[in-house]
Parts: structure tokens; C-alpha cells; sequence
């Protein structure tokens, strides 16, 4: 830890009572970088006084822990090779195993963009290939407000800018300035809420066991300290059928490489386990 975040922690925990040891420390520092600029408090000292000062500074630097930005298919390349490999093998397992359908996990969904996105591909193969198979997507986050919004499925227009027309008109339905996830595709996507870093199992209730063909964990590593990031990736790791393919955030790709995983495609954000 630097000697900058150390009375920080001390800060929040002796004045706001909530531990933030566990945000990764580069994360931090960018936090109280940006926020000294737009206060225009360049000082070490001056910003904290103002943190230890205004509760409501606690409140706008919380908000400022939990970003949920998120869009349809966020990673072009990643929803590539989803559509153009891992979904139709996957499909044709199922086909020859019988088996009864996909699994997929999107673990911090936000606003349910992700889930959205892989029910629109699979959707859209399943029907390609006349494939008499199911698909299931459980989508959780720590933020039940978030998941509020993933259940209504109301987005603006700058979500969907990496949608094609074709799928902007079959998937959506057009409201003002704002777009509608489709009833076909919000059907097969299942939301609740779930902490990673809690200890209440290895994946969503509601799924009731793992065998996950596919997990999304996200643009959310990133946020937390080393330690908490390999607890992460291990419940994953267990969620996972043996074959199973874990997804991640472009700039996340090295966290993974050194944690039991390896990369399925060079350059992607797709893993297997070793
Ligand atoms: C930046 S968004 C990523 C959304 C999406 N996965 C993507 O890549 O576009 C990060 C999400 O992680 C969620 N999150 C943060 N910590 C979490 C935790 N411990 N367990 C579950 N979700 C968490 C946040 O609430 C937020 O919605």
C-alpha cells in the first residue's frame, strides 16, 4: 500500500465505518487524482481535510467506486469469436451430447448489456442451424439498482451504437429517443442479485448448480486488490464446465494470464482453465 491511500482507508473506516482496503491501490489513486482536479484541491493534505470534512464528498467518492458503464457488444472482437466459434461449437456439442442447453453466466451484467448481447447470438445461431437446443443466461451484480434497469431494459441510443440495423430491428423496440430490449430475447435471461466476494457459494442461486459453458466476469478484476481478484477467478473457476470458456474485459487480459487460465484465442479476452 502507498503512503498516499493509507489515510484514506484510515478515513473512511474511522469516519464513514466502511472498509475500502480492499479497492486496488492504482484504482484508488485515480479516484483521488480526479476528484483533487475537479475540486481543484492539489494538495494531498488539502483533499483529504475535505474528505474528513463533507460526508457528502464520501458519498460522491463511493459513487466513484462502483462504475457501472457498460454497452452491447462492448468488445467487438470478443462477440466475434463468440459468434463465429465458441457458439456454434457449442451448439453442435449439445446437438450430439443431447444434452439440454447452454449455460451462461454474466457475473457483473450492470445494466444487463452483456446478457443481452450473447441472447441476441444465440438466439440468432440457434435458429441459423435449426438446432432444437435451449439456452439459458443467469446475469448478477452486487447493485440491485442496476439490475433494476437490466429487468425494465430501456436504453439510450448510445448503448446500442455497436448494434447492427439488423439487430437494432429485430431485437429492439423503438420508444422516443430510448430503445427496448425485445420480450423474445428478456425471457431467456434470468437477473439477481450476487456479491462475488461474498460466501455464499460459487454461483447464482437461481442457476442452482454451476456446469457454466460460458462466464462473463467483466471489467470488474480490475477494481479489486490481487488477493480478491484470485478469490474471484477461483469460484469461477469451480462455476465452470471442464470445457468451459471464462470472458473478461480487454484491459484485464494480464490479470488472467498468471491465474490458471489460458488464452483460447491471441490477443482476445477469452480463457480456458489449464
Ligand atoms: C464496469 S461494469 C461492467 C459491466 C459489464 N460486465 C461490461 O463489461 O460491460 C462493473 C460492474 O461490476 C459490478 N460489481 C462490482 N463489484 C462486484 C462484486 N463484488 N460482485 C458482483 N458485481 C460487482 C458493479 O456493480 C458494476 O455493475
Amino acid at each position: 500500500m502507498t503512503n498516499l491511500i493509507k489515510p484514506y482507508l484510515i478515513c473512511f473506516q474511522t469516519i464513514y465505518n466502511q472498509d475500502i482496503s480492499i479497492y486496488d491501490d492504482a484504482f484508488l489513486r485515480n479516484i483521488i487524482r480526479e476528484r483533487q482536479r475537479e475540486l481543484d484541491l492539489m494538495t494531498d493534505k488539502a483533499y483529504l481535510n475535505y474528505l474528513e470534512s463533507y460526508a457528502d464528498e464520501a458519498v460522491v467518492f463511493r459513487s466513484r467506486l462502483s462504475n457501472s458503464y457498460s454497452e452491447f457488444f462492448r468488445n467487438p472482437l470478443t462477440f466475434a469469436y463468440l459468434e463465429q466459434v465458441i457458439l456454434p461449437q457449442l451448439i453442435e456439442k449439445k446437438k450430439i451430447s443431447k444434452e439440454k442447453g447452454i449455460r451462461i453466466w454474466s457475473a457483473a451484467c450492470a445494466a444487463g448489456q452483456e446478457a443481452y448481447s450473447t441472447a441476441i447470438l444465440c438466439d440468432e445461431l440457434i435458429e441459423t442451424k435449426k438446432a432444437d437446443i435451449n439456452y439459458l443466461i443467469f446475469a448478477t451484480d452486487i447493485d440491485p439498482k442496476v439490475l433494476e434497469q437490466a429487468q425494465r431494459g430501456n436504453y439510450q441510443s448510445a448503448t446500442i451504437g455497436k448494434v447492427t440495423l439488423k439487430r437494432i430491428q429485430t431485437y429492439f423496440i423503438r420508444k422516443g429517443e430510448n430503445y427496448s430490449i425485445a420480450p423474445s430475447i428478456k425471457n431467456y435471461v434470468d437477473f439477481s442479485v450476487f456479491d462475488l466476494l461474498s460466501g455464499e457459494g460459487i454461483c447464482p442461486p437461481a442457476s442452482v448448480y454451476g456446469n457454466f459453458d460460458l462466464v462473463f466476469c467483466s471489467n470488474l478484476l480490475f477494481y479489486y486488490k490481487h488477493e480478491y481478484r484470485v478469490s474471484i477467478l477461483e469460484k469461477i473457476g469451480k462455476s465452470l464446465s471442464s470445457e468451459g470458456y471464462l470472458i473478461t474485459g480487454e484491459a484485464e487480459r494480464e490479470i488472467i494470464k498468471g491465474n490458471s487460465y489460458r488464452e483460447v484465442f491471441a490477443n482476445s479476452a477469452i480463457f480456458q482453465k489449464k
